[in-house]
């Protein structure tokens, strides 16, 4: 049996671009994460009339009934307003837009009027809201716009107040910031590009709805950052890249510091589950570990675990062809600690959270972990390797082992772990297994709250011995049912000396198809997680 198990790599010397490193560097830079564009956002008093600006954005409610700005521009105009929109079958209905260009009576250049559902009580529901204010990125993406102005603070929302509109509002636009073509040579000609949102509100509203869209954008540079990692390819993302992102998310930030471990100190500590994975990678493997400050010194601080595989091949059990370039987003559970961790700092919680990121590639070798290997891993059990493709739960088991010396209040792993999981729940829910209810209620909640949902699975005992192995203390597959739970089962062989969680986001973390792209949950919910601690 090996020990700390990684063979003996070749002498190459590995850099972040290992074979190339002595030659000019073909790799294309990402300008995205250089210098990311800031949208302003402000909330104030508006007149909808007289307020100059190049997109004014007003409600309207199912059965045609205007809100008091749209009623205003309605009457500035003698009631053409109405008479348009009748003609043109718009309704109110929840999800219905409709952009108009030179609109007569008023100061704003074009006026897009969202439906937002029936009324009950008063009130718009959270859906609604949340799905017109959805359409506003989408119905000015053709326009270029610079400035927006956003007439609906007079909405109000089932049991949500002015802060959380806004927060939806600095959310979704805020989601502007990041674009996915930086690696096109001539970036692709799109009109909207967005300078300067303002809320519209009453006077007295305004410091609420201000720290709202604080919150949102907030929540959105964490989202962009996790998309933008997602999305690049796994030559420029590799995990060096990886590691000096987290340097970097760290510079002139005190509350913040950043470590990380290489394969050397890796192999001291006795990583070799870990490391047989990282065997068969010219690319040397990372432990990213990263302590954010805010809150009491002996505050127990949340661990976040992220799965960090930069590309996965499947190794020695290669995976099929097809699709296979989507393995490039193996590493998002990563990209959401990274995510979480640019919201955090933006915000200055007054909280304690450790980062913990596994991060390598799986690739194939003369030198790479073989089906039938038994490894060590770092809390001592012995694990035989039947399948090199279920490698995120052997990264991560060592990195949860190592997260027991933060003496954490609760763990949270998050890994784009099983093809089973996007069977079972599709892209809509994140999959939890945890051994912990008030943990899993939390996250539940979390999720809810933050409209990045995950739905709990179960972790008995019965699943257990899916795992046995002949030769060693455990295997690394569970064979051909409930794959989501035999995964999460293994590591929670590993989560035993604490409150853990792990979050299953291999259907939700990107799209495929025509929208392919990384989509930045978990953040949204793990952000949610860390606001409702602290
Ligand atoms: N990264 C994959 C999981 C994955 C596959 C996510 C497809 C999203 C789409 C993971 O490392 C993996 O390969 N899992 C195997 C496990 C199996 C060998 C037990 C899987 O799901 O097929
Ligand atoms: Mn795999
Ligand atoms: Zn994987």
């Amino acid at each position: 049996m090996t020990s700390a198990s990684a063979p003996a790599k070749k002498t190459v010397k590995k850099t972040s671009d290992a074979k190339t490193s002595s030659k000019k560097s073909t790799t294309p830079k990402n300008t995205a994460a250089a210098k990311p564009a800031s949208i302003q956002f402000s909330a104030k008093v508006i007149d909808p009339v007289k307020h100059a600006t190049n997109a004014l954005v007003v409600a309207a409610y199912e059965g045609l009934k205007l809100s008091p700005s749209a009623s205003s521009i309605d009457a500035a105009d003698a009631h053409q307003l109405t008479a348009l929109l009748k003609r043109e079958g718009f309704q109110g209905k929840a999800g219905q837009s409709i952009l108009l260009l030179n609109p007569q009576g008023i100061a704003a250049e074009r006026l897009l009027i969202l439906g937002f559902g029936g009324l009950k009580d008063g009130s718009v529901s959270v859906e609604n809201y949340r799905r017109a204010v959805q359409k506003i990125s989408e119905a000015l993406k053709p326009t270029p716009s610079s400035d927006v102005t956003i007439a609906l603070g007079e909405i109000t929302v089932t049991d949500q107040d002015i802060n959380w509109q806004a927060r939806q509002i600095a959310e979704n636009l805020g989601q502007l910031e990041y674009r996915a073509d930086s690696l096109k040579s001539k970036p692709a000609e799109i009109s909207l590009q967005l300078k300067k949102v303002v809320l519209g509100t009453a006077k007295d509203q305004v410091p609420n709805a201000t720290k709202g869209l604080i919150l949102g954008q907030a929540i959105a540079k964490g989202v962009n950052l996790a998309r933008n990692l997602g999305d690049l390819p796994g030559n420029i993302c590799t995990p060096t890249y990886l590691a000096e992102q987290a340097k970097l998310l760290a510079k002139g930030q005190a509350k913040l510091s950043v470590d990380v471990l290489e394969e050397k100190q890796m192999k001291e500590l006795g990583m070799g589950s870990f490391l047989s994975v990282a065997a068969g990678s010219e690319q040397p493997a990372k432990l990213i570990v990263l302590e954010y400050k805010g809150g009491n010194k002996k505050d127990a601080p949340v661990a976040l675990v992220g799965k960090g595989i930069t590309f996965d091949t499947g190794g020695i059990s290669l995976k099929p062809g097809p699709a296979m370039d989507e393995m490039k987003y193996d590493m998002c559970g990563a990209a959401s600690v990274l995510g979480s961790f640019r919201t955090l700092v933006e915000l200055q919680l007054p909280i304690n959270v450790v980062g913990v990121i596994a991060t390598t590639e799986n690739m194939p070798s003369g030198a790479a972990t073989k089906p039938g290997d038994i490894v060590t891993s770092m809390a001592g059990l012995t694990i035989e390797i039947l399948n090199t493709d279920a490698e995120g739960r052997l990264v991560l088991c060592d990195a949860l082992t190592y997260t027991e010396r933060f003496k954490p209040k609760a763990v949270v792993d998050i890994a784009t772990l099983t093809g089973a999981c996007v069977i079972a729940l599709g892209n809509h829910a994140t999959g939890l297994f945890s051994n912990n209810d008030d943990l899993a209620k939390s996250l539940l909640k979390a999720g809810e709250e933050s409209a990045d949902r995950a739905w709990q699975l179960p972790l008995w005992d019965d699943y257990q011995k899916q795992l046995d192995s002949n030769f060693a203390d455990i295997a690394n597959i569970g064979g051909r049912e409930a794959g989501s739970v035999t995964a999460a089962c293994f590591l929670s062989r590993f989560a035993k000396k604490f409150a853990w969680a792990h979050l299953d986001i291999a259907g939700t973390a990107w799209r495929s198809g025509g929208a392919k792209g990384a989509t930045g949950r978990p953040v949204p919910l793990l952000v949610q997680y860390l606001l409702n601690q602290a």
